[in-house]
């Protein structure tokens, strides 16, 4: 491929290259702050008033581009358009080439590695009339080269410092591979794992998934826009796309306007607060009217509530899908509807650049709406730096050190078994001795080409280690490696081998779950139990009466209430990437002892989904000795594993809460502490969660909600008082009214070790 050196670009070349000259007073004018130093931060201010010396040469330099751009070179910065995958890697059509030399495409997406992004780039910088640089955009979800555990396994690890780490390091190796943004965080709620996003996210709690979503957001856009170590951060899928209609992906979302602003948008504010660049529209309709053609949502709630100030854009094609939806006649319309909801870019639909011309002659869009468009993402485009230095992000070398580099690994194994949740651990199975004997049976256990998960960014599953690799590399005894059987499939001819080899072992560790595509997207199961005849394999190693600690490896929560039963331990462990078989030896071995804590509730059956920890209490709350109360005949209400639930090789206990008072005014602050001791053997850390519960409110309350949580490290038997602090805020919720504050009266502050088990102290507030 053509190689360019580093070309430093500068605005003048834009004048240069100007058709005429404009007057000389508005030249010089635009010179001077075109020229001046990049801006790094994000404004206070949209409102022009009281705004900074760099906010205002920020705006002055993009509008001196934007007042040279043609009508269709300025619909082409609101065109985004995919590359596709060569053998070899990225490749682009030839049509999309001539697109970008006409200034009609400013953005690109799957287009990575250095080499690639710099032959595109220089075709915009040499070969436009503009030289406006291209923007490269990725799904960097859970890492680049190096691969973390997938976002919902993550998410147990309940570590906000370890997981605002991963994100950086997946932003600064893709930002080595000359790009530029990133389609992450993804925030969706979600209380239905039959939906197979529900990887990609942060479970099913509000709280924590705003948490999250901040930690996310800081890792991938680090200190400063700009930064050569950092992305653009695109806050997705807005809004509400984690709540389909039966779990079914695209789905249609109708909930409550209350249900939606308590449980669904906060994780989205958050992350828009925290910074994020830019937001990605959802596939799915909310009350009626699809996401990408929602001003209610793209301008009422994100820019005029939240005050964002970036830009939007659509989801794959979703503009386009509005026809299908049903509220537009043609695409047209759907490029018409899309502009005045306040989406500044079309992802792949090419309808903008096909339509939106004529829109602007038929009077149906104003030029003021496609130039405000235009000018959020040449903002962000400055504040990258590109115009400075397009290339800035192609620095080979940089690529070569980063990717893969050593010391991301080692952050990787680390993130990687704090995101393992142990689920059971009957007789104290676990952690295996060192020379034990282990059979170690099942289709994921020397598998590598599943790790890496769904959404694996331009992982290559051979850098991944087994968990057979894993185990050999740590322990000292024999390990003898049988396949059992497939994930999928009906095939049982590599049973008796199975439980032959796990007949003459001291332990069997079998290694089951989900192939890589059976989660994400367009990936909803109706079934929730183990694909194939898994089941019956780990069945049949039971039988031989030795130890059966079960692996698991998947993308959502599964309903396996018999495998739980019939295991003697039982290991969550998703899909944990590049660095799986060393973070599971580590845990396995109990060289870490585990402390994970599930995201998301597992249900004992499909039957009960949604099922999640902070539902209302009903008029007939569940009561197993009354018929005639809110219940399934057939099956308890409770779920299999609670959200918040994990153990450790050694045990906590918990005293009751105290508050340091038991009456507080509104607006004052109310201090809670619990002590907890590790009343077992080994040094472990423990998730200490913070519930609370208003008992009496002006509509109906959740019976319990995560408002806080600490994760201590406690050598055996060290106790530790945890303080927590409550604000009215943390009491506060969509009133009748719908305006959002605490009232008075009482509230059950809780705290324990799951949302199940859990110790009260009641407060009033007067
Ligand atoms: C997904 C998005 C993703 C986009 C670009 C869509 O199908 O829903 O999450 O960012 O593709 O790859």
């Amino acid at each position: 491929m053509h190689q360019t050196g580093l070309r430093r670009f500068s605005p003048t070349l834009i004048f240069s290259a100007l058709p005429f000259r404009p007057a000389v007073l508005f030249l010089l004018l635009g010179l001077a702050l075109a020229l001046a130093p990049n801006c790094s931060s994000v404004p206070k201010s949209a409102t022009g008033a009281g705004l900074s010396a760099a906010e205002l040469r920020l705006r002055h330099r993009v509008d001196s581009v934007l007042a040279r751009m043609t009508l269709e070179e300025k619909i082409g910065q609101m065109t985004l358009f995919t590359t596709d995958w060569g053998s070899t890697g990225p490749t682009i059509r030839e049509g999309y080439t001539d697109d970008i030399r006409k200034g009609r495409c400013g953005a690109l997406f799957n287009s990575h590695s250095t080499q690639f992004t710099r032959e595109l780039q220089r075709i915009a910088i040499e070969e436009t009339r503009l030289k406006i640089p291209l923007l490269f955009g990725f799904d960097v979800i859970h890492g680049y080269k190096t691969i973390f555990p997938i976002p919902l396994g993550e998410a147990a690890s309940w570590d906000l410092a370890a997981i605002e780490q991963s994100a950086h390091i997946a932003a600064a190796e893709a930002a080595a591979a000359g790009l530029h943004w990133t389609f992450a965080p993804m925030v969706d709620i979600s209380r239905d794992p039959r939906w197979g996003r529900v990887m990609e996210g942060a479970g099913e709690d509000t709280w924590l998934g705003s948490r999250i979503a901040e930690a996310r957001v800081r890792g991938i856009q680090g200190k400063n826009l700009g930064s050569t170590d950092a992305l653009l951060a695109c806050v997705k899928h807005f809004a509400g796309y984690g709540a389909p209609v039966g779990g079914r992906d695209y789905n249609t979302v109708d909930m409550s306007e209350r249900y939606f602003r308590e449980y669904y948008l906060p994780p989205y504010e958050a992350a828009v607060k925290a910074g994020a660049a830019t937001v990605m529209t959802s596939f799915n309709d909310y009350d009626g009217v699809p996401a990408s053609g929602n001003r209610y949502l793209m301008t009422d709630i994100l820019r005029k509530e939240w005050g964002f100030t970036g830009f939007v854009v659509t989801d794959y094609t979703s503009m386009n899908e509005m026809t299908n939806h049903g509220v537009v006649a043609d695409e047209k319309e759907a490029g018409e509807l899309s502009l005045r909801a306040g989406v500044d870019m079309d992802m792949q639909g090419g309808i903008y650049q096909r339509f939106l011309q004529k829109s602007l002659a038929e009077g149906k869009v104003t030029l003021a709406e496609i130039d405000e468009a235009v000018r959020r993402v040449l903002r962000l485009k400055f504040m990258l730096g590109l115009f400075d230095d397009p290339y800035k992000f192609c620095d080979a070398a940089r690529e070569k050190r980063l990717l893969l580099a050593p010391e991301h690994r080692a952050t990787a194994r680390d993130i990687s078994r704090k995101s393992i949740v142990l689920l059971k651990n009957e007789k104290n199975a676990l952690p295996l001795a060192k020379n034990a004997n282990i059979a170690l049976v099942g289709p994921l256990a020397d598998n590598k080409s599943e790790l890496i998960g769904n959404w694996n960014g331009a992982g290559n599953f051979n850098d991944c280690i087994s968990l057979l690799e894993g185990l050999k590399a740590a322990g000292t005894g024999t390990i003898k490696h049988v396949k059992g059987c497939a994930v999928e499939g009906n095939d049982k001819s590599g049973f008796a081998e199975a439980v032959a080899a796990a007949q003459q072992a001291d332990v069997v560790v079998v290694a089951v779950g989900e192939n890589a595509m059976m989660s994400g997207e367009a990936a909803a199961r109706a079934e929730l139990g183990l694909p194939g005849v898994q089941e019956e394999l780990v069945s049949a190693l039971v039988a031989t009466g030795k130890p059966v600690v079960v692996v698991l490896m998947n993308g959502r929560p599964l309903a396996i209430p018999d495998l739980a039963a019939q295991s003697t331990a039982l290991l969550e462990a998703w899909w944990l990437g590049t660095e799986t078989g060393h973070a599971l030896a580590d845990v396995l071995f109990g060289d870490y002892n585990p402390s994970g804590k599930l995201p998301m509730t597992f249900p004992r059956s499909v039957g009960q989904v949604p099922v999640f920890y902070n539902e209302r209490n009903t008029g007939r709350p569940y009561d197993p000795n009354s018929k005639w109360t809110s219940k399934y005949i057939d099956m308890p209400n409770s779920p299999l594993f609670p959200f918040g639930y994990g153990l450790s090789y050694t045990t906590f206990d918990y005293s009751t809460p105290v508050a340091d008072r038991s009456v507080f005014k509104k607006g004052e602050t109310i201090q809670v502490s619990v002590t907890v001791k590790n009343t077992g053997k080994r040094a472990g850390e423990e998730v200490v969660q913070l519930y609370i519960r208003d008992l009496v409110g002006s509509v109906t309350r959740p019976v319990k909600e995560l408002k806080g949580f600490q994760k201590i490290m406690l050598a055996p038997g060290e106790a530790r008082s945890v303080q927590f602090r409550i604000t009215e805020k943390d009491l506060s919720f969509y009133r009748k009214d719908m305006s959002f504050g605490a009232e008075p009266g009482e509230f059950d502050i809780m705290v324990g070790g799951n949302s199940a088990d859990l110790k009260k102290v009641k407060v009033r507030m007067e």
